[in-house]
């Protein structure tokens, strides 16, 4: 009954059993063991394409790392407002980059458009200025919503006409992939995202993100910064092993999938409801709906957790591979119940 966020969720049973298998005997360290050497393969095959594949502990460092091979330290990096780079890691981004500078910018439903960036780039060859070095997408977004393939198409060929790479924050990669049903080679690559922080610990793992790069010149740095940056792990086959089996019987589209069934009934039956109002169309696992303060109230008393969004009386819902559909009934009935009574004199 947390619709807090996908983080309050405990792991995959397959997940948890791959961990366990992975225990046995000795394996050699820091990325060397079996596992951990069929990973780049196993990515190979997933995105149809070269990789250079990194396991780490935490999606920060997977970002913060990431961009660091993306920008000079005196880059700039454009991202959206809300983008977890620029509200929630501490300055991660900034400090493992050495500097470069997160431009922060506004976009309906969470998302950039080139419409928004390209007034932004023209300090390009101005010495005062930082240097436009790459774009950051969050996909899904902070919204709940997600890029179309010709959107990040006309991202990249911006990125591309200014010299500029494309990084993409795939938290919630799984719940885009399988809400538009595409490859994802089609997502990433093909549409020209060079760097992807694929998150699995939000769908299912215990704590497991890997940085994704399609072109590996890219990622030359890469092993040194993660090492610098305290995020190679000496027992890394059990993060790889939890990648394997994330990707294994396609687990990870599978959960995705579940999240964004509840995320749609849930979004569903709260925009029947009069009194409540969505934000954002629901695409991904994510449903932000503004409820008066009466009803909220009443959901707190009922024992939902959930996070509160701003100052307004908006709620962040967020599902996951674990949500129940009879959890989802009993908020959208407490909801009603509680908007009920708001609206009685
Ligand atoms: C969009 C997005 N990116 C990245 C992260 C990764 O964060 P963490 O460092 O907590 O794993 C999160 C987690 O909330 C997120 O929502």
């Amino acid at each position: 009954m947390n619709f807090a966020s996908d983080n309050v969720t405990g792991a995959s049973p397959e997940i948890l059993a791959a961990i366990a298998a992975a225990n046995h005997g000795p394996a050699m360290p820091y990325g060397a063991d079996e596992i951990s050497r069929r990973l780049e393969q196993r990515f190979a095959e997933l995105f149809e394409h070269e990789v250079a594949v990194f396991p780490v502990a935490t999606g920060t460092a997977a970002n913060a790392l990431a961009l660091a091979c993306l920008t000079p330290v005196y880059g700039a990096i454009y991202c959206h407002e809300e983008a977890h780079i620029a509200t929630d890691e501490c300055g991660a981004p900034e400090f493992f980059t050495g500097g470069a500078k997160l431009v922060a910018c506004p976009g309906e439903h969470g998302k950039l458009t080139p419409g928004v960036l390209k007034p932004r780039l023209a300090g390009a060859g101005v010495v005062h200025n930082v240097q436009p070095a790459a774009i950051s997408i969050t996909q899904e977004t902070e919204a709940g919503t997600i890029y179309r393939l010709a959107e990040i198409a006309a991202l990249s060929a911006l990125a591309r006409r200014h010299g500029l790479a494309l990084h993409m924050d795939g938290a919630r990669f799984a719940n885009a992939v399988a809400s538009l049903g595409c490859a994802p080679a089609d997502l990433t690559w093909r549409a020209g995202v060079d760097a992807l922080s694929f998150g699995a610990t939000k769908n299912g793992a215990l704590a497991a993100e890997a940085v994704v790069f399609f072109d590996p010149k890219r990622a030359e740095s890469f092993a040194y910064r993660r090492k610098r940056a305290g995020h190679l792990l000496s027992k890394q086959r059990f993060v790889a092993a939890q990648l394997e089996a994330y990707l294994a019987g396609d687990l990870w589209l599978r959960n995705a999938r579940h999240a964004n069934a509840m995320a749609a009934r849930l979004g569903g039956g709260l925009a029947a409801l009069p009194g409540a109002r969505l934000l954002h169309p629901i695409e991904g696992n994510e449903v932000f709906v503004e409820l008066g303060e009466r009803a909220i109230e009443g959901l707190a008393a009922a024992g939902f957790g959930f996070y509160r969004w701003g100052e307004a009386p908006v709620l962040r819902l967020v599902t996951a591979f674990d949500t129940s559909s009879e959890a989802v009934e009993r908020f959208l009935r407490v909801a009603q119940e509680a908007l009920g009574g708001a609206t009685t004199p």
